[in-house]
């Protein structure tokens, strides 16, 4: 059994959680250490928070992680796909382009209820209720996975990863989202402090949530995901950057269709850097 160095209630409410989401770029953070799985709460069903309305206004943001995951899949095709931790089904739609078959896993029930509305127009999308630690599919059972805004919720994902491989079958891919911690901002940010960047994980959330104990948030570093990647047995084949005009200003002063042409340059030209606060890997489970 995995240490836990707090205890991760479920009673975190709304505001705590919009604090954790926008602590990304307003705070400084704490770094933690794994957490228990058995004593993991049923993530995001919390009453007072709703992650479809969180969506509002965010337009930009969506738009470019779909941009991302269809340049990083391209013109392939896929018999199954698992979303894993997809909440109301946001991207499940994005990957039924892809795939004959698309299955959501999530570990929140209310995610489950929101998706079974949001994919009214989409019944082909299964919704299975799962924990990423322990997924129900058999070993090579399918051959897309997707991710996304998971990992931020993960300090330690070795168990997760280990699931990802298990379910792939060889040659499989999956689409991983990655908070960033040394995104540009938080470069300078910890240059002007002269703190190094944080190699493990890093707590995001305000100092209140973190005092009341709400469920985890984390940004990784990019070196240490790939590490992590590589002892599941996931090969990097590509890497995007992706959300780079994220700051409220831009998003404010640019039009929609001029910061989503500018977000699709910077996502390959930026990758190398890894200057934005997502990073989007494509993972191959070699033959
Ligand atoms: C930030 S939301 C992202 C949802 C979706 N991927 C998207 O990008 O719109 C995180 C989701 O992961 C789910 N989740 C968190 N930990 C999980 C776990 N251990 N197993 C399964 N789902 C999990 C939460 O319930 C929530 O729906």
């Amino acid at each position: 059994m995995r240490t836990t160095d707090r205890k991760f209630s479920q009673s975190s409410g709304a505001l705590r959680l919009r604090d954790s989401i926008l602590g990304d770029w307003l705070s400084g953070g704490i770094i933690v250490s794994n957490i228990d799985l058995n004593n993991r709460p049923a993530f995001y069903d919390d009453e007072g928070f709703n992650y479809q309305s969180y969506w509002t206004g965010r337009n930009y943001e969506h738009k470019a992680e779909v941009i991302a995951i269809r340049r990083l899949l391209g013109s392939r095709r896929f018999y199954h796909a698992a979303d894993i931790g997809g909440g109301f089904g946001r991207l499940s739609v994005v990957l039924s382009e892809f795939a004959d078959e698309v299955t959501l896993v999530d570990s929140s029930s209310q995610q489950l209820a929101l998706a079974a509305d949001f994919l009214a127009e989409h019944p082909g999308v299964e919704k299975r209720l799962m924990d990423a630690a322990s997924l129900d599919f058999p070993d090579a059972s399918v051959d897309l996975v997707a991710m996304v805004r998971v990992l931020h919720h993960l300090p330690d994902p070795t168990a997760e990863l280990a699931e990802v491989h298990r379910i792939l079958q060889p040659d499989g891919v999956a689409v991983v989202e990655v908070a960033n911690v040394a995104h540009a901002l938080n470069r300078v940010r910890h240059m002007v402090r002269r703190q190094p960047l944080p190699l493990i994980a890093y707590d995001i959330r305000s100092e209140a949530a973190r005092e009341s104990g709400g469920i985890p948030f984390v940004n990784h570093h990019p070196a240490t995901v790939a590490r992590q990647f590589k002892d599941a047995g996931l090969r990097v084949e590509r890497v995007l950057s992706v959300s780079n005009l994220r700051h409220p200003l831009l998003k404010k002063a640019l039009p929609g269709r001029t910061i989503l042409a500018a977000e699709r340059i910077a996502q390959v030209r930026l990758a190398s850097i890894q200057f934005g606060p997502s990073l989007f890997f494509l993972l191959r489970k070699p033959t």
